[in-house]
């Protein structure tokens, strides 16, 4: 049960000077300072616009030391830092909170711990297609314990930003692009996070972020504007967040871009009226980084004092990094502008989680010894290893090329095959090379015999000892995650290339994708007999992917988002409505003329080297949800996991429904010729949908459901609701 801190925030408020209140509400960020004269970001730009070489840039880099603005800290300015894991930095600054200022109110240590901490799982992205809350949750505590242990408090995760556009470099971060799945990973994710007790010394709290519906940026452009029917907004992007705040989340991030012209961060409607009042939320709203300034650039606020006092008007507690609430709310308040019982409510939800995480019992929560003895424990590795194996998914596997026998020789080509560093992926700041598992170095380990070659040289020598070829190709991490939106989403033309050479030589490829998003890779697919997308998967990549090759895993991950048969399809999705005119054969349809109207890969898809088939569906009226079995069968020769998905579909509604919506799923374990009848439910309240004034209609008529291992190969049922 939550603990009432109600009383002991009040009284520690009362006691708190103006300045103190507004020190609470600023989140800083260790600053770089060295032998230059601009920011750290300036420095960045100066170097990726060509103004610095990279080799200059290096060298002021080796000049660069943090600043932690203790000078601050000690006069009571900052509540909280981001950016700062590890247990003595973080100690150190909390000693100084604690013992030096005047109230001793202990720091809030923020962090992106987005797939893990040290023992790096699968982007989220790859992790979402193993279609499995069990499993979602327990890397997450494995990422609270190693976290927590470095100093963390808060995790600025887990990001359920319904993701339908592959341009969108973020989509790595998420459950792809059903919104059912995003809630019920980013549930899983916060129970996870938090564990049983958040005032436990291994808890952390989960920031969800970004509110609201980042992932619908127009275009695929990272930052670009949200401009959404309320109506979709509801449906098709707001439920995650909402599951995660049911699911306890102490802490919410609003997104960077505007939603129909109001950015998030100064949304009133959005921070009070639907996160405060509807969904009764009474943690703690972060900014994202910089971003109460940013709504200058925005073209809604004045300036920077402006924008403060929008923000915090709009129910924003916490300043991440832009100093507008330090700069200018003193004068805010002074003047009237701001009423001092807004910024008490601001202080108290500061004050609220850190009675919540036990920081004022015990501050300092965790220790050097308890760091080092933490991180990458051999059971951590095991989930790592779990984790990457079901977030596999195998998109292609003709004449069943796959899985190789023992003793295959093996011709390994493409730089991600043995660059470690590679791949943890976007967002794992704690990553370091020498913890992961390339496939050459797993190759090496177990004794398979292969020769490698990272760029192509020595090709055609390799291909005449090597009965099969891997060709790992993808995208580098910084392909994608946060700034790295692209335009065309195709296979890089180098990796083309060396797919092209390696078919030339006649033997088989098989091409391991490494990538942060779905890829439009028509090319491939029809270049290749077989293609596993790895991801990135983490920490034990190699391991992972070399289990697939062989058989010793069974592949079982399924997609979570649609991969496009041309870039130009983007936003590709599965639940789209129907048009008037769906696309057909007919040149007056809804369809393009030099792309198929068909995904490459549908969503739900992915393959086995066992194969299942579905029969008996069966739908039952319950009391409060309808029951769907359906029985499903392993009728290959490998034992296998099967995620069996249900759909459904209003044909006659008054606003037009998706083609199909993502009710319900399980995963079952079937061995080779066992037959286990699956049983989903879908609640009535579920069926339902917004009209034309946004009024909450239950859904009545006939409901069509379909039921299978993907969303195009599926059964089909209907019936009435009434
Ligand atoms: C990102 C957030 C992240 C924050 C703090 C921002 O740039 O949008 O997702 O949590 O930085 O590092």
């Amino acid at each position: 049960m939550k603990k009432d801190y109600e009383k002991q925030i009040q009284e520690l408020r009362k006691q708190m000077t103006l300045e103190e209140k507004i020190g609470q509400l600023q989140q800083c960020g260790p600053s770089l300072v060295g032998a230059f004269e601009v920011s750290f970001e300036e420095l960045l730009d100066m170097m990726f616009d060509g103004r610095i070489t990279k080799e200059e840039f290096e060298r002021l880099m080796g000049t660069a030391r943090q600043d932690f603005h203790e000078e601050d800290l000690r006069a009571g300015k900052v509540g909280s830092y981001n950016g700062i894991g590890d247990a003595a930095t973080a100690n150190r600054l909390q000693k100084i909170a604690v013992e030096e200022t005047r109230l001793g109110i202990p720091l809030l240590f923020g962090y992106d711990v987005i797939h893990g901490f040290r023992t790096v799982t699968p982007i989220p992205l790859a992790e979402s297609c193993a279609w499995d809350p069990t499993l979602w949750e327990k890397t997450a505590r494995v990422a609270a314990e190693e976290a927590t242990a470095a100093g963390v408090h808060m995790t600025f995760a887990p990001m359920v930003d319904v993701a339908k556009d592959a341009r969108w470099g973020r989509v790595s971060e998420g459950a792809g692009e059903d919104a059912l799945l995003n809630s019920m990973y980013g549930a899983a994710k916060v129970k996870g996070f938090q564990g049983e007790d958040l005032a436990k010394e291994d808890s952390m709290a989960a920031c969800v972020k970004h509110l609201a519906a980042y992932g619908a940026g127009e275009a695929g452009r990272d930052y670009n504007r949200v401009d959404l029917s309320l109506q979709r907004l509801w449906e098709e992007y707001l439920p995650p967040y909402k599951a995660c705040i049911d699911a306890g989340a102490r802490a919410v991030m609003p997104a960077f871009n505007d939603i129909n012209g109001v950015p998030c961060s100064v949304n009133a409607w959005l921070l009070r009226d639907v996160l405060r009042k509807k969904w009764g939320f009474d943690g703690l709203v972060v900014s994202d980084s910089n971003a109460i300034a940013e709504c200058v650039s925005h073209g809604i606020a004045q300036d920077k004092k402006d924008a403060a006092r929008q923000a915090v008007l709009a129910g924003m507690d916490l300043d991440m990094s832009s100093n507008s609430y330090s700069a200018h709310l003193k004068e805010l308040i002074e003047s009237g502008e701001i009423p001092e019982s807004i910024l008490d409510e601001a202080v108290e939800d500061v004050l609220r989680i850190k009675f919540e995480l036990g920081l004022f019992e015990h501050p300092y929560q965790t220790n050097e010894t308890r760091e080092q003895n933490t991180m990458l424990k051999l059971e951590y590795r095991a989930i790592a290893l779990e984790a990457a194996e079901k977030s596999i998914v195998l998109l292609k596997n003709e004449d069943h090329i796959l899985p190789l026998k023992p003793g295959t020789k093996l011709g390994v080509f493409g730089a991600l095959a043995a660059d470690r560093g590679q791949m943890t992926g976007a967002w794992a700041i704690g990553a370091r090379p020498e913890d992961c598992i390339s496939i050459v170095d797993a190759l090496k380990t177990n004794n398979v015999q292969y020769q490698y070659s990272a760029d192509g040289t020595d090709l055609s020598k390799i291909a005449a000892v090597s009965d099969v070829l891997i060709a790992a190709v993808g995208e580098m991490k910084e392909e994608s995650g946060e700034a790295a939106s692209r335009a065309d989403i195709t296979l890089k033309q180098e990796d083309m290339e060396l797919v092209r050479a390696l078919k030339a030589t006649g033997k088989p490829v098989v091409a391991v994708l490494f990538n942060g998003r779905p890829l439009a890779i028509p090319e491939l697919d029809r270049t290749v007999p077989a293609i596993v997308e790895a991801w990135h998967p983490g920490i034990y990549a190699g391991s992972a992917v070399m289990h697939v090759l062989f058989g010793i895993t069974n592949p079982s991950g399924k997609l979570t988002t649609t991969f496009p048969a041309a870039a130009g399809q983007c936003p590709m999705y599965y639940a789209h409505p129907n048009t008037g005119r769906p696309g057909g054969k007919s040149k007056f349809t809804s369809k393009y003329l030099d792309a198929p109207t068909e995904p490459l890969y549908p969503f739900g898809y992915g393959l086995s080297y066992t194969d299942y088939t579905y029969e008996d569906l069966e739908l039952e009226k319950g009391k409060d949800s309808l029951l769907v079995r359906v029985t499903v069968r392993n009728t290959g020769k490998k034992a296998g996991e099967e995620i069996t998905q249900c759909y459904v579909q209003m044909p006659c509604a008054k606003r037009v429904r998706p083609v199909r919506e993502l009710k319900a799923f399980a995963k079952t374990a079937l061995k080779p010729g066992e037959a286990r009848q699956v049983v989903l439910e879908i609640a009535y309240d579920s069926l339902g949908y917004y009209d034309w004034d946004m009024n909450w209609v239950s859904y009545e008529g006939k409901l069509n459901v379909f039921v299978g291992g993907n969303v195009r190969d599926t059964l089909e049922k209907e019936l009435l609701l009434r």
